[in-house]
């Protein structure tokens, strides 16, 4: 792969030699297989194209120093894809199937993950739609489960750099009993005009807030919220945001910092009140908040006062990383190996 220039990879697609798919047809999921199709052929009438009946995730491999690839939690995307098929009526994926196709497909395309030195990393996109010609609206009798992959860098073009973000008052993400909490397209699809005004207007991210009282602190962008003061990591409880799996690793490694954690409602107020702040998530993983500007009401917050991280969100941050690519020793559990 002497062409690819991976120091300097951003978020995006770039073709690999394998994709990994599995029909579920007259009740029952089939065999793995591989393709080299980019493409997918599907019915006009499936219900993934009109209603959102579809569902996916994001996890990444890392090649470590001694060669050999890492998955991280990928049992949790599991399962939170087994939460995501409940959550829009889907035949429910089996976290075996799930596991042994992210699996193949990353082996099958080992020569696209990124070498250890380049901090780059291949993520992994599985996709659960629905199929067959249908237009009532009502669950679709055949889905495909398919997973390609993508070497990628950072998310968010400035890495690991305090970026500004904004609350735009006019958007709501999800509703309070909505799917927010599960990771389908229509959630996604609910955000792209903040999330394009965001970007117009110079941010990296739109900061969302609750939804019914526009008080508490929600979503931030396609990733989770965490502040920092006193020695705590705090991270917004709400029953529209996703539950991230890079979150719940920052809370236990923020508790193994010997810090203190809480999840609870988060006043935008207390915004203020943040000696350090960040978005995370699998592809964002730490992206320290510079400022957070509330332009409708003519507030901001500034996060970082000499617009670098804090000291919270840097240990953080390399302990995560240090676990992902096998620097440190996983004491939790949460690396598989693909072999
Ligand atoms: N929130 C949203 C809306 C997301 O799209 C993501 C990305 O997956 C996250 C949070 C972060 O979740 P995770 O850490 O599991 O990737
Ligand atoms: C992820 O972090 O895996 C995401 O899915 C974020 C985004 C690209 C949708």
């Amino acid at each position: 792969m002497e062409n690819i220039n991976w120091s300097e990879l951003g978020f995006g697609y770039m073709k690999t030699d394998y994709n990994v798919r599995c029909y579920y047809r007259n009740g029952k999921w089939g065999e793995l297989e591989v393709s080299s199709d980019e493409h997918i052929n599907i019915h006009m009438a499936a219900t993934c194209l009109h209603y959102g009946q579809e569902a996916f995730e994001g996890l990444k491999a890392f090649r470590g120093k001694d060669g050999k690839i890492r998955i991280f939690r990928i049992e949790e995307n599991a399962k939170r894809m087994q939460r995501s098929c409940e959550g829009v009526v889907m035949a429910n994926l089996p976290v075996e199937i799930f596991e042994a196709a992210c699996k193949k497909a990353v082996k099958l395309n080992e020569r696209f993950v990124p070498p250890y030195e380049s901090g780059a990393s291949l993520y992994i996109r599985p996709l659960l739609l629905g199929l067959g010609e249908q237009v009532g609206v009502k669950p679709a009798p055949e889905y495909l489960f398919i997973v390609f992959v993508s070497p990628v860098g950072p998310y968010f073009k400035e890495g690991f750099k305090p970026t500004p973000m904004v609350i735009l008052r006019g958007y709501d993400r999800a509703a309070p009993l909505g799917t927010g909490t599960i990771k389908v397209g229509g959630n996604y699809a609910a955000g792209m005009i903040p999330t394009v005004k965001a970007h117009d207007m110079g941010y990296s991210a739109p900061l969302f807030l609750d939804a019914k009282e526009k008080k508490y602190i929600d979503e931030c962008g396609p990733a989770n919220f965490f502040g920092i003061k006193d020695n705590t990591y705090i991270t917004p409880e709400s029953s529209s945001i996703l539950p991230s799996i890079t979150n719940k690793s920052l809370m236990q490694l923020a508790e193994d910092l010997g810090m203190k954690v809480e999840r609870r409602k988060v006043l935008e107020e207390e915004l203020a009140t943040f000696e350090e702040a960040g978005a995370c998530g699998t592809a964002a993983v730490i992206s320290p908040i510079l400022r957070i500007d509330d332009p409708d009401e003519n507030r901001t917050y500034v996060i970082s006062k000499d617009g670098k991280p804090g000291k919270r969100c840097e240990e953080l941050y390399h302990k995560l990383r240090a676990i992902q690519y096998g620097d440190e020793p996983d004491v939790h559990n949460w690396v598989s190996f693909v072999e």
